[in-house]
């Protein structure tokens, strides 16, 4: 297991522009390392608000080591606990999904309500001071119908993607939105091999037959060098779109932690179902049409999205191991629309459910490679991998940067 300097030397010894060095994508002491400097630091997606529809419906999240729940308050404020109780220290909820009246603890009855405070204590003695054990709270933030936490003390600056999130998702309207299916899978590869696999679409042609019937694998298509300098049809799609009230055009952060831009689909298709066209008839929000393409939106380390004219769908990743990463998938329509009626739940889902197996082969096998001792870092694609390359250098700069020896403070 390699320790912390171990890792930092494997980070700064790296090939710029090559895939990392095995240890980077399997030992146990990196995993640490990255729950440590990454995972218990950054801003999280959690859920969608659409999740937790009332007051006291909550939903749970393992971040490492950390068990969360996050819930609705009778206020309709989401917040975000550690799921521990301040007793004996019991995990709170064990279910993923769940709505009641309290949070109450298993082992011995505490009693909490939705905002963390502690109602109820059986025969604690006439010293126990109830209001010294609400449970611990865990940044939350509520970023236009995307639910975020942070784990760290101090969160680091959001606003940024805060504002530029509540604006470019306004239109999908995802406060008005329900669940319309969720699907969690375990990938047996690293969470870097993850991202990777979604930052790139040069194996889309090999391995997505279903998701190239809407979707360009073409690295042209997908490339934006700035809010005006796009390929002619993204442009052209950009200029349709905003003239009908939907901010599209690619805004981003420096280290490309995130970014936001919303891009056609292939030959005006609507949604990414197999007949190319809407899967549902109420259109998200105030959606103008259904051909609004994708807007495209990944935060690192743990999500990507697509708001389309019909539904959105989002994706959460979520570190089990070294090896083993979770994904959760969600697809939201408008709450008003009928399963059945307005749209059919296979059409709906079949697309991506297909798509999220065949990127989980794609990983498994990649970590299966890796792990051999034969393995060797290889280059990255410029033309294709141009969003490999980014994830790779904000993982490499930020770990970097929080692994160095600090110096020494100077003695007076
Ligand atoms: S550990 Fe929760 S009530 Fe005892
Ligand atoms: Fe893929």
């Amino acid at each position: 297991m390699l320790g912390h300097q171990d890792v930092l030397s494997h980070i700064q010894s790296r090939k710029k522009n090559y895939a990392l060095d095995r240890e980077l994508y399997c030992d146990p002491g990196t995993y640490q390392a990255d729950l440590e400097q990454i995972w218990y630091r950054e801003w999280l997606f959690a859920v969608p608000a659409a999740e937790l529809p009332k007051p006291g419906n909550y939903a749970t999240l393992q971040v490492g080591a950390y068990p969360v729940v996050v819930i609705r308050g009778k206020d309709q404020r989401i917040r975000a606990f550690h799921n521990v109780c301040r007793h004996r220290g019991q995990r709170l909820c064990s279910h993923a999904h769940g709505l009641t009246a309290n949070l109450v603890c298993p082992y011995h009855q505490w009693t909490y309500d939705l905002e963390g405070k502690l109602l109820f204590a059986r025969d604690m003695g006439e010293d126990f001071d109830p209001s010294k054990f609400g449970l611990k709270k865990v940044h939350c933030l509520d970023m236009g119908g995307l639910i975020y936490i942070c784990l760290a003390e101090v969160p680091p600056a959001i606003g940024e993607l805060a504002k530029n999130a509540m604006q470019y998702l306004a239109p999908s309207g995802l406060n008005d939105a329900k669940v319309a299916h969720r699907s969690t899978i375990v990938e047996n590869g690293n969470w870097k091999l993850v991202m990777e696999n979604n930052r790139e679409c040069y194996h889309c042609g090999g391995s997505h037959p279903s998701l190239c019937r809407t979707f360009s694998d073409n690295p042209k298509i997908a490339a934006m060098d700035g809010p005006h300098s796009a390929s002619p049809e993204i442009l052209t799609h950009w200029d349709r779109c905003e003239a009908a009230g939907l901010p599209s055009r690619f805004v981003f952060d420096k280290a490309f932690q995130w970014r936001l831009a919303r891009i056609p689909l292939l030959n005006n298709a609507e949604s990414y179902t197999m007949d190319t066209k809407h899967a549902v008839t109420k259109k998200m929000g105030s959606m103008p049409f259904y051909d609004a393409g994708s807007l495209l939106m990944y935060h690192y380390p743990n999500t990507w999205n697509h708001f389309l004219g019909d539904h959105a769908i989002t994706f959460r990743v979520l570190p089990i191991s070294p090896t083993e990463t979770e994904v959760t998938t969600t697809w939201l329509v408008h709450k008003d629309a009928v399963e059945g009626v307005d749209y059919d739940l296979n059409n709906l889902t079949e697309v991506w459910l297909a798509t999220n197996d065949e990127d989980r082969q794609v990983v498994e096998e990649n970590q299966k490679g890796i792990l051999s001792p034969a393995y060797e870092p290889g280059p990255y694609s410029p033309i294709q991998e141009e969003g490999v390359i980014q994830f790779i250098d904000w993982y490499c700069d930020l770990m970097a940067g929080r692994l160095a020896p600090k110096p020494a403070l100077a003695a007076e």
